[in-house]
């Protein structure tokens, strides 16, 4: 894959958060989660665990969860990622700074949202109140939610993105010490 390539695809993901009524098959969510699976972890330790969700009453509840997201009901399959603190990896790695785990998380999540984009499927973080999204989904402590991501076919009028999308100009992120 070239650059150009990457990049394409990089523009093309944004935040969908109007779906078509149509659900994801299993080989396309399995596709979509074998490519999150492949992102970086701290210590290789793996520490995602992804609450595939696609019963309509739970979804309804998961919306209640849901910070900024009145929609996540019309979601074809909502995902939301917890993250198992108690996870080890293959070598007893020291994890100096325990928030890499929940990063670890982070990165799975953006993976799989382009892995969507590659196979037509929207899709949009939705940030979640962690106590309730915990209890709905019966966790035990040691699993902490991360965040929902909400995936599904794109609703034809969602043509423009429906929030905030425009990128800040590069050079006012980025500080170089030469
Ligand atoms: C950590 C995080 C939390 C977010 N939470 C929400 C949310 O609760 N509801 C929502 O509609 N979008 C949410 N978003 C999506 C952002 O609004 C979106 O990524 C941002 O506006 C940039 O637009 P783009 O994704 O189309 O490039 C979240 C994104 C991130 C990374």
């Amino acid at each position: 894959m070239t650059y150009e390539e990457l990049f394409e695809l990089l523009r093309e993901r944004r935040s969908i958060r109007y779906f078509q009524d149509k659900p994801i098959d299993k080989t396309i969510l399995n596709r979509i989660l074998s490519a999150a699976i492949l992102a970086p972890s701290v210590g290789n330790i793996q520490p995602w665990h992804f609450h595939c969700i696609e019963n309509e009453e739970m979804k309804k509840k998961m919306m209640e969860c849901s910070c900024y997201g009145n929609f996540v009901a019309g979601a074809a399959t909502f995902i939301v990622v917890s993250c198992n603190k108690a996870a080890k990896g293959a070598a007893q790695t020291t994890i100096w700074n325990p928030c890499e785990m929940e990063y670890s998380c982070v990165a799975a999540m953006n993976y799989g949202m382009l892995a969507a984009t590659t196979l037509g499927i929207g899709s949009c973080w939705v940030s979640l109140h962690h106590g309730p999204a915990h209890n709905l989904l019966k966790l035990p402590d040691h699993q902490v939610i991360v965040g929902g991501m909400m995936l599904g076919y794109i609703k034809e009028a969602e043509i423009e993105p429906s929030g905030e999308h425009e990128r800040k100009p590069l050079d006012t992120a980025v500080t170089f010490f030469a």
